[in-house]
């Protein structure tokens, strides 16, 4: 496909008679719906820091009260896909949220899938279908598509946690809306269903529970330990990395992003694989340096970044002494149900016949 005719080679007149019946010429923009080798993402790697955007979000609380904003939430956008957009890769929207003391956000569901992770604060909670999760810094909760969720602030710091929504996927896909609802009744607190041990689940009379999303918390500490106790059991291991899943299914914990929890041991390099989907990296604990393609981003704790698909991640803890966490989520629960996943795998920076391994 070289030297494609352009739309100015054609006459005005043909172009006017086109676009007065809807039609377009394929071939101008031939090449930007199918560019060679790899794909030209609109995703810019982009990071936030904490430090500097925190003062702005506890701004908000002065600035907005809870009523007027349902939700207070900065969004962390992605000036590749333009402010506006609210997004951050195609399938990922990341928000920072604030909660006040005393302050409740409203029952609602909606189409979209979201996860939190806690920041910063103790003693606030969001209830899930009636589950009781509380927040503690580095927790994941879920609420998945259509479950009710309200969240609430019986502490005395701010809370703060970062959101992370398929939003602009399923915005895209025109199916994005919500229903507002009525407080919840709790019917249980997170933790005591059995689920929170690994490889045990409640199976009454021999029969494993139907729920959707058995397992709503996945409380860092419990996390944290598993991913130290990885290590310590495989000191070969070069990525001590663990995935969120459906602990009935095995599978992703929700359908389209995929959420995973990463130790780099003191003083580790980490090169990361190529794959298709696009990602983003939060730092629970610890420092890291985070280079990919010609970017480099020092990040401190509770710092996030973001990355494209089709581009390298590397990542070195720079503390030679303690090991350091990072939370990432990624679009590849989406390309692999859609039969886009590729994984080029990590010396193939230049490579252009994918789809080789690790599919
Ligand atoms: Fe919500």
């Amino acid at each position: 496909m070289h030297d494609l005719g352009r739309l100015e080679d054609l006459p005005a007149d043909y172009v006017d008679a086109l676009t007065r019946q809807n039609l377009v010429p394929l071939w101008p923009t031939l090449l930007a719906l199918l560019p060679p080798d790899k794909p030209r993402p609109q995703t810019k790697a982009t990071s936030w820091s904490y430090e500097s955007l925190r003062p702005l979000l506890l701004k908000a609380g002065e600035l907005t009260p809870i009523e007027k904003a349902e939700r207070r939430v900065l969004v962390l956008a992605n000036p590749g896909h333009g402010l506006n957009k609210l997004q951050d890769t195609p399938a990922i929207y990341l928000g920072m949220q604030l909660l006040l003391p005393g302050e409740r956000a409203p029952a609602h569901r909606h189409t979209p899938n979201a996860v939190r992770v806690i920041v910063e604060g103790e003693g606030a909670y969001t209830t899930v279908e009636g589950e009781r999760c509380p927040m503690t810094r580095g927790d994941l909760i879920l609420t998945p598509t259509g479950l009710w969720h309200e969240h609430g602030h019986d502490g005395v710091d701010p809370v703060v946690w970062l959101d992370v929504l398929d939003l602009p996927l399923v915005y895209y896909m025109e199916a994005s809306y919500h229903v507002n609802g009525e407080p919840q009744a709790v019917r249980r607190t997170s933790g005591r269903s059995g689920h929170s041990h690994g490889g045990l689940l409640p199976t009454p009379f021999f029969e494993r529970e139907v729920t959707e999303y058995p397992m709503l918390r996945y409380a860092w500490k419990d996390a944290r330990a598993s991913l130290h106790a990885l290590a310590l059991d495989q000191p070969r291991l070069e990525a001590v990395q663990l995935t969120y899943i459906n602990p009935s299914t095995g599978k992703d914990a929700q359908n389209i992003l995929g959420y995973y929890a990463l130790m780099l041991r003191p003083g580790q390099t980490l090169h990361l694989p190529v794959r298709s989907p696009a990602s983003i990296y939060h730092v629970i604990e610890g420092g890291i340096e985070f280079r990919t393609e010609d970017q480099i981003f020092a990040l401190l704790e509770a710092d996030t970044c973001c990355v494209p698909g089709y581009s390298e991640a590397i990542l070195r803890n720079r503390s030679e002494k303690s090991p350091a966490f990072v939370f990432i989520a990624d679009e590849a629960p989406l390309h692999r149900k859609l039969g886009l996943f590729e994984n080029r795998g990590r010396m193939a920076r230049n490579a252009v016949n994918g789809r080789a391994q690790g599919r």
